[in-house]
């Protein structure tokens, strides 16, 4: 039997993306998909770092201005990263096998966020062919995000596809030199449905038969940061490096050759218990000092913590469940939901705020960190 799942098509209409999380998980244990739900809701460990980089924002205060002369439509979100002019700073971030939660999987995601004026990065682990990806939404910038595997002929032909289909940025997963501890996967037993090939990687001739995640793709090393020159010539394009936690990080990716970096701890999936990204933002600012454009994920679930995200040095925020949820439940018209709803957030606190433009919240925002 096939994997049975939503190919509804409906704007969603949101009250905030907590509300929209919880009936996400009541949804797919209704439809059978509890495992999927886990894997998907699931973090490292006793999942500390998932549940941080949520409430870590609330360290964050924002101090308001309130004398401008403004008018509430005075707001402007446009933003740019490599010269990709983007009408919101909130961007998609990768996550594995969009057929888990909607029919329509990546051709949705990638339709969805072209359609709020924002790019997708692909997974490694994508259920579609990039060339499917990109034919069924021509004109939508989108980044790849690759994961280094053992076989450097299978890496190859991984980068070749991406370059021959139009991204325009390769971000490159920095996890560690092992795999999270998923206790909801371990608890599970959870795999992949034989009936969701990760379909970019079975293209490789000799990609295994065996759909475990954790036995493809060798991850049993970390990448070196040599390495970035060998993509970036093999490629010719930006390379972000996505999982940078640490200044000192940030700075040696650089001197390697990174076009971006991109702050992540993968939403709390890969090691549990350290600090949440919002937290390891100011450092990591710090430390780039606008050298490259900044890339920030994890915990994002409010506009208000975009603004803060932005105010602290990020340039462009992204979002990884969040996008899953409004694709389940609407496909490509649910992603683009899910991004307005955030928009709509950020401009409100904005505009509350004394701000209009991604710019000014870069240089005029004002945070206080409280003493909680
Ligand atoms: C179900 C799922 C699958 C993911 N798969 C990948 C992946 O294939 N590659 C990757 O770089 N990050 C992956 N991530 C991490 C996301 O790119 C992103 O860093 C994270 O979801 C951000 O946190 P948030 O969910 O709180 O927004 C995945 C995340 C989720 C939830």
């Amino acid at each position: 039997m096939s994997y049975s799942i939503n190919s509804a098509e409906k704007k969603l209409s949101i009250i905030n993306l907590f509300d929209l999380e919880e009936k996400f998980q009541k949804s797919m244990q209704q439809s059978n998909h509890e495992k999927e739900a886990d894997f998907i809701l699931g973090g490292a460990g006793s999942e500390y770092t998932l549940r941080h980089n949520i409430s870590d924002f609330d360290d964050w205060e924002i101090v308001p201005s309130v004398m401008h002369g403004l008018c509430e439509d005075d707001g402007v979100t446009t933003t740019k990263i490599f010269d990709i002019d983007l009408k919101t700073p909130i961007i998609v971030s990768p996550s594995a096998a969009h057929g888990l939660v909607h029919k329509s999987a990546e051709l949705g995601t990638i339709k969805g966020t072209f359609n709020a004026g924002s790019l997708m990065t692909v997974s490694t682990f994508s259920n579609e062919l990039l060339k499917d990806i990109h034919e069924s939404s021509p004109n939508a910038p989108w980044f790849y995000q690759f994961s280094m595997d053992q076989n450097e002929k299978l890496s190859d032909f991984l980068l070749h596809e991406a370059v021959t289909q139009g991204a325009k940025a390769i971000v490159v997963g920095v996890f560690g030199a092992s795999f999270g501890r998923r206790e909801r996967d371990i608890r599970n037993n959870f795999d992949f449905d034989p009936d969701l090939p990760f379909r970019q990687l079975a293209a490789f001739p000799d990609y295994p038969k065996n759909l475990d995640i954790l036995k493809v793709n060798g991850r049993t090393r970390d990448i070196s940061p040599k390495e970035i020159a060998v993509i970036k010539k093999k490629t010719g394009l930006p390379v972000l490096i996505k999982g940078i936690q640490t200044g000192e990080d940030a700075i040696r990716a650089i001197e390697f050759g990174a076009d971006g970096i991109w702050i992540s701890n993968t939403g709390g999936r890969q090691l549990d218990g350290i600090r949440s990204t919002i937290n390891a933002l100011p450092e990591i600012a710090k430390a780039v000092n606008k050298r490259v454009p900044i890339v920030f994920d994890s915990g994002i679930r409010r506009g208000q913590q975009v603004f803060k995200a932005l105010a602290l040095g990020a340039d462009l925020i992204a979002i990884g469940r969040a996008p899953l949820y409004g694709l389940h439940f609407g496909g490509h018209k649910g992603v683009t939901s899910v991004l307005a709803q955030l928009q709509v957030e950020l401009l409100n606190t904005m505009l509350l705020s004394g701000i209009t433009t991604i710019d000014e919240i870069k240089q005029n925002a004002r945070l206080v960190r409280t003493n909680r």
